[in-house]
């Protein structure tokens, strides 16, 4: 297997991914000069304004006690973003993801389930009622995000298919198009990017299976038409486009943890005492958050959700299962 030092990438120190500060500066340089229409840039907002329709949803009660944080806003969440099929900087998804298309769009439920079958995504839709959930999003990067998803629990959607008794992991696979993707050129990741979940973290509540953001449709670069949300873990397990969603007996790999097992494991909760081989995981910056001075927050064990998920991994060794 080659690692991705090997392919002339090396996963960026949070310290040299660009700074907030300065990836807003630029955005607000651009616009003020106009030079974004002159370089044939896209605005981000502007461009997932298009294509964004509204998603009625109930205030979900999933949450019980958890207290959230003020959401991000939007233009933060629609325009800071990894979704590597678009490129690896932060601000190539919403650039480039205009030319993902998402419809027809079908995800194939497969494997260990009574009753396989490929699902349109707007049979998808009107599956379960649609709820709004403010989750927090921790990327292994060091950053977080506060943001009100739309959907239901993947649960939802799982116990229709009638799983059997050899369901033990849901996959997760992502669309691989070169034709929609400019991103799959590169090497950085194998692709399709795929990830996975034991089957109780894919049955657990908060688990959601995300159709939109901020009462809208997801925009492009968020991954739309649907989106897996596990807020307990490093943003990257939360895989954007899914069009395969599959039930195995083996633990399956993810992309991550094939690019650099050392430094990805597959059960990737958000774990403030366990380090990234090459950085601390114990604070995060909050994107968005207006005070160029604010402290780094200290990060919350389960990215705060341990009354939650905490007995999933009863008796667990979180250091060797990171
Ligand atoms: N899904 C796909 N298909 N491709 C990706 O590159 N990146 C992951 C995850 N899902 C990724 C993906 C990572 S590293 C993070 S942090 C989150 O998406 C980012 O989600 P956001 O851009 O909506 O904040």
């Amino acid at each position: 297997m080659l690692l991705l030092k090997d392919r002339g990438f090396v996963h960026r120190l949070p310290s040299e991914i660009t700074p907030q500060t300065v990836f807003e500066g630029r955005r607000r340089l651009l616009a003020g000069m106009g030079a974004a229409a002159t370089l044939g840039l896209r605005n981000a907002s502007a461009q997932s304004a298009t294509k964004a329709v509204p998603l009625a949803s109930v205030r979900s009660n999933v949450l019980g006690a958890i207290t959230i944080d003020k959401p991000t806003p939007l233009s933060d969440v629609t325009s800071y973003n990894n979704f590597y099929e678009f490129g690896t900087d932060k601000s190539d998804p919403a650039r480039r993801a205009h030319t993902l298309k998402t419809r027809p769009w079908t995800v194939a439920i497969e494997g260990a389930v009574k009753k396989p079958a490929p699902i349109d995504i707007d049979d998808l839709l009107k599956l379960a009622a649609m709820e709004e959930r403010v989750y927090r999003l921790r990327c292994v990067e060091g950053w977080s995000m506060v943001i009100p998803w739309v959907g239901y629990s993947l649960a939802e959607l799982i116990r229709r298919v009638e799983p059997t008794g050899n369901a033990k992991f849901v996959q997760f696979v992502t669309l691989a198009d070169p034709a929609q993707m400019p991103g799959l050129s590169s090497s950085v990741l194998q692709w399709p990017y795929v990830e996975a979940l034991r089957i109780d973290e894919a049955m657990h509540p908060l688990t959601m299976l995300a159709f939109g953001l901020y009462g809208q449709t997801l925009p492009n670069q968020n991954g739309a038409p649907v989106r897996l949300v596990v807020p307990w873990k490093y943003g990257f397990k939360s895989a954007k486009s899914i069009v395969k969603i599959r039930l195995v007996e083996q633990q399956p790999a993810t992309s991550w943890s094939l690019a650099a097992p050392e430094e990805y494991g597959f059960y990737s909760n958000v774990n403030p005492k366990v380090d990234h081989p090459r950085w601390s995981q114990a604070t995060e910056r909050r994107i968005g958050d207006s005070d160029l001075f604010a402290k780094k927050r200290p990060t919350l064990m389960f990215n705060g959700y341990e009354a939650q998920v905490g007995s999933l991994y009863a008796g667990m060794d979180l250091k060797k299962h990171f």
